[in-house]
């Protein structure tokens, strides 16, 4: 059987993700988020708030002696609001780094701290963006926590690469962990980003062109494409990607 814990599974990509998987029988879906919508004997359900950081912390892994594979896709995240430095609220910035970069961090501590002796293929998959790599006007903390989670995925992996060469280490299989952008979708997320105004968000005419010349993708052909990639990790050469890339 294969295990795959997905953050964000009540909408977006995060339900794609989940209800593509569950197309496979061999395949359990654990999902956490504060609503759900989802039903399938396949799927848990966790109702967790991750900008609180003890239901992120308090969450456990289970051990599945039976996994053929074992994923972690964190994937919840928000834009917060889309205003520019100096017009923010502080709760708003911490509970937008609390979702998108802290609940990763604790869940991808927790995960590898859990299946360290497994000998499952075990892979974090962490939903990354552009916005990560580029500064964008109205999205400051959005962004930050972006490039942190990407830092933080090139940390990991080379951790394990440094495992690797270690005899004594190298007794059980290492993880493997990618940060993958999903490019523009069509989700909740784009219809927010069209709610704001030109004076926080310089680029919002692009945005509304995306929708109107139907550049977004669909979650569920984004979905499809990730499991594509992911099916044979070796396909994936750098710890940062765009789905764009394969
Ligand atoms: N859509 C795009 O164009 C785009 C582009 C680049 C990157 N991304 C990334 O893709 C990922 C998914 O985004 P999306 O577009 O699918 O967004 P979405 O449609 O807004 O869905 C966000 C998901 O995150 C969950 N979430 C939000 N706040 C949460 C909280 N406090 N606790 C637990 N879960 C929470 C939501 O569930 P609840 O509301 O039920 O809690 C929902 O399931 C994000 O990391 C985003 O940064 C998206």
């Amino acid at each position: 059987m294969n295990y795959y814990y997905i953050t964000g599974t009540s909408k977006g990509i995060g339900k794609a993700f989940a209800e593509y998987l569950l197309e496979n029988p061999s395949n359990n879906v654990i999902g956490m988020s504060r609503e759900c919508s989802i039903k399938h004997k396949n799927y848990r359900h966790f109702y967790l708030d991750l900008t609180v950081a003890n239901q992120i912390s308090d969450f456990t892994f289970e051990l599945h002696a039976n996994a053929k594979k074992i994923f972690l896709i964190n994937n919840a995240g928000t834009l917060g609001f889309i205003k520019p430095v100096g017009k923010l609220d502080a709760e708003t910035i911490i509970k937008s780094y609390t979702l998108n970069l802290i609940a990763p961090c604790i869940l991808t501590n927790a995960f590898m701290n859990c299946y360290e002796s497994s000998d499952a293929e075990k892979v974090i998959v962490n939903i990354s963006s552009g916005a990560g790599k580029n500064p964008i006007d109205g999205w400051a903390v959005y962004c930050a926590s972006k490039a942190g989670l990407d830092m933080f995925s090139r940390v990991v992996d080379t951790e394990q690469k440094i495992r690797a060469t270690h005899p004594t280490e190298n007794i059980h299989r290492g993880f493997n962990i990618f940060s993958i952008a999903p490019g523009v979708v069509n989700t909740n997320m784009q219809d927010q980003i069209r709610t704001s105004t030109k004076e926080n968000f310089s680029r919002i005419a692009d945005f509304f062109g995306y929708k109107e010349n139907d550049t977004l993708s669909e979650p569920k052909d984004i979905s499809k494409k990730y499991f594509d990639v992911l099916s044979d990790i070796k396909n994936i050469k750098e710890v940062l990607s765009s789905i764009k890339d394969y």
